[in-house]
Formats: structure tokens, sequence, C-alpha cells
């Protein structure tokens, strides 16, 4: 069951020895197993319910493999971009299993949206109402809406990545939810279906979605009342995954068996289609960032580990403190050493961990950056022109490349000089 394992000492995915991946595809690079794609789509679809929707946010890892292996499952796609629409077609999920979130859809995104055909918009502000409306119009079509509220409930891992709070500019909010909810249902380019929210990332607490779910569904309920019933509930993402690991693997998945009860305790008596937008648990634990030390820096105090892997690479930990767990490639029972793993970057935010306890490192060895599958690659960047890392995709012993790595063509290739200085 644990799909990142240590076999003969050495940590391999799926039975793929991850020195045989670095051999062939070099490092830094990011590695993903379908097993364990594949095990959570199932386990969170179980969680809540097979009749529900569950439209994965592409945000959280959009390659190409990865959105392929769970369309193959059924799965849906989240998503807030004509890029992420686009990816999400291309990887076979169809038009009528795309939702389509963000506060800032430009018109040009929302008719493509409306030509796709996607399943659903959640619209988030009066003014995309207005817009999208005219546009479906215009195109002879109605467009089926929710509308995403904002429950003045946040919660997540990060400030950074708490979205439901009054102060947070997503959704509507609860004081003009009903009026816009009723003129929504009087214009012509949108069919109105029901609320949407999501109120935050990696959320244990529970009790606070709860909290949300319950403002959406007495708001639901109110409007049923004045003749307007809701036929969708859209619940968001925001499920959490343990980053603090032990050895064996836990893949966190336990807690879905938690998040699904509150849900059928909160949905009770409604006979709606439930849509859900899970990103980081299905795949945060599907993927590891594998890196080779370059130097070891000794200092007085302390010894710095730098690896080739940077925050371009990986921003989580520079931009959330996020705490990643760092595990040997060559499984070791040696003493361990108090190591700051940082990597090549120009500023001090580059850094993956302080004073983690590894056991000794020297140039050359391969560590792996664990629970790296979500928000990883996804939010990567060329910053100090830096080439983006290549995704490989694993599954029963076999590897593919799923996205080479960039090249320095790629990387060039997109400047133009400027007209006066050519
Ligand atoms: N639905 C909506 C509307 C969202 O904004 C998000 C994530 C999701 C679903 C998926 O949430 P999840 O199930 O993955 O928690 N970069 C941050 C996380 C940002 C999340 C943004 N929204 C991180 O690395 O922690």
């Amino acid at each position: 069951m644990h799909h990142f394992d240590y076999k003969n000492g050495v940590l391999h995915a799926e039975g793929v020895d991850l020195n045989a991946i670095a051999r062939e595809v070099g490092t830094p690079v990011y590695v993903y197993s379908s097993a364990t794609l594949e095990r959570h789509y199932r386990v969170f679809k179980e969680a809540v319910g097979e009749k529900s929707h569950v439209f994965y946010a592409v945000k959280a890892n959009g390659n190409l493999g990865v959105l392929m292996t769970l369309a193959k499952l059924g799965a849906g796609a989240d998503t807030v971009s004509e890029g992420e629409i686009r990816k999400a077609l291309a990887a076979g999920i169809p038009a009528s299993r795309i939702v389509f979130s963000g506060v800032g859809k430009s018109a040009d995104e929302l008719a493509f949206a409306v030509e796709a055909g996607i399943y659903q918009v959640n619209v988030e502000s009066e003014g995309e109402l207005e817009v999208l409306s005219k546009i479906a119009e215009a195109r002879g079509k109605r467009q089926a809406i929710v509308l995403r509220l904002n429950p003045e409930i946040g919660a997540g891992g990060h400030a950074k990545i708490t979205t439901g709070g009054a102060a947070n500019k997503f959704g509507v909010s609860l004081g003009e939810a009903e009026r816009l909810y009723i003129r929504a249902a009087n214009m012509p380019g949108v069919a109105i279906k029901g609320l949407a929210l999501h109120i935050g990332s990696q959320i244990f607490d529970f009790a606070a979605l709860e909290a949300a779910f319950r403002r959406m569904r007495a708001l639901i309920e109110k409007l049923a009342a004045q003749g307007l019933p809701a036929s969708r509930l859209d619940f968001g993402g925001g499920v959490g995954v343990p980053y603090e690991i032990g050895y064996p693997f836990d893949y966190g998945t336990d807690s879905l068996q938690t998040y699904g009860k509150m849900v059928r305790e909160v949905t009770q008596g409604l006979d709606l289609e439930f849509g859900f937008e899970p990103g980081r648990v299905i795949a945060g634990n599907a993927g590891l960032l594998l890196t080779k030390v370059l130097y070891l820096n000794e200092r007085a105090d302390k010894t710095f580990v730098v690896v080739d892997a940077a925050m371009n690479d990986l921003l989580r930990p520079a931009m959330y403190e996020a705490h990643h767990e760092i595990w040997p490639v060559r499984q070791s029972t040696g003493t361990k050493r108090a190591y700051d793993v940082v990597g090549p970057i120009c500023e001090s935010s580059d850094t993956f961990a302080t004073a983690r306890e590894l056991p000794e490192l020297k140039p050359d060895d391969l560590v792996a950056i664990m629970t790296a599958g979500a928000y990883g690659a996804s939010m990567s960047s060329t910053y100090n022109q830096r080439l983006l890392v290549p995704e490989v995709l694993v599954k029963d012993g076999e590897f593919a490349i799923t996205r080479p790595r960039q090249t320095f063509e790629e990387l060039l290739g997109t400047d133009r000089a400027p007209g006066w200085l050519a």
C-alpha cells in the first residue's frame, strides 16, 4: 500500500528505483505515483458518496499525466483560468465535468467556457454575473451557474491560504447572496442552480467547514421557501494532508472518513447534486521532488546542505513556512546530523528545512522532498533564469516523462528584443 517506500535500502516509487529516474532524467525532478493518485481519488469519492461529482482542482497539479490518470477514473475538473480549462479538456475531461471558479474571470475566458459548454461557472461577484449573462445570451445560450458564497468563516493551514473569511476577496457576501440569487434567476443568459463555497486550504478544522456548509444550506432552504429551489451545492476543496509524516508513509486519507461523515450529516434530507473540488488531498502525497546534494557548507554553529532544487521549483516553504519531510534516497541507520537544507537561489528564503535531523549527507547524494505533489510544480517559475524541472509519472514499475525539462532555447526563445535596441 505504500507507493513511496524503501526496497533494499533505496527509496522507490511504485517499484521504480529513484536512482534510475535521476540517472535518466537528471535532477531536480518531480516524481508522481499513479497508484497514489488513483487511491486518493477513490477514497475521496467513496467518502463523499459515489453520486457526488468530484471536480479535481487542477491548480494543485495540472500535469497532463496526472490529469489523464484522474480523467480515466471519471474525475471532473475545478478550473480557474482558460489555460486550466484547455488543459483539462486536453487530458480528456469532458466539458460536462468542468467547473470554472475564480474572482477574476475575464470576458474572453467566460466566452471560452460558455462556448466549450462547461458544466458550471461558479460566479463570485455581481459584475461577473452581468458580464457572463450578456456573453451567454449573445450566443443564444444559458450558462449553468452557482453563486460562490463568502460564508464569513475561514480556515486553513496558513493565513495566505484562508479564503472564506469576510476580509477575503472570494465570493459574494452573506448579506448580498439572496438578492444576487434572485437577480440571477431573472437573467436571460444564466441558469442559477445553487451555491458554492471554498473557505480555505490545508484544513483539519472540520468544525469550521461544517459551520460554513450549514450557512450555505440555511440560505438554500430560505431561497427554496421563496420558490427558488436549488439543484446543486458545491462544497469546494480544502481538506488537509499531513506534511509531518513518519515512516512508513502516512498518506493522510483517514481524515476523509471524518470529512465524509460530516458532509453526510450536513446534507441529510437534501436531494441535490453535490460537487467537491479537492486538490491537495488527491495530489499532495502522490508526489515528491527528487534533488541532489551539491555542496556542504560548514559553519561554526551549523551546516548548510545545498541541493540543486530551489524555491522556484517548490515555493511552499518560502511562501508559507511550509514543512516538507526530506528523505534520503539511500536509507541509512547511521548517526543523524542537523542540517539547513537550502537551494541555489540568491535569497535566504530559499530554504527547504532548518536544523533538520538527517543522516550524514555528502555531495551527489539524492534526497526526496516529500508531499510535493500538490502546489509544487504548478507554482514553479523560472526565477533566476532556472529551467522548469521535468515531471515524471510512475506506474507499476514503469515511468514516463510527462513533462521534459525545459530547455535553454525555450527559456530564452520567448523573449523579444525591443525594436529600438535590435
Ligand atoms: N476550489 C477552489 C475554489 C480553490 O480556490 C481551491 C484552492 C481548491 C478548490 C482546492 O483546494 P485544496 O483541496 O487543494 O485545499 N498554494 C497553496 C494552496 C492554495 C489553494 C488555493 N485554492 C499551498 O501550497 O498550500
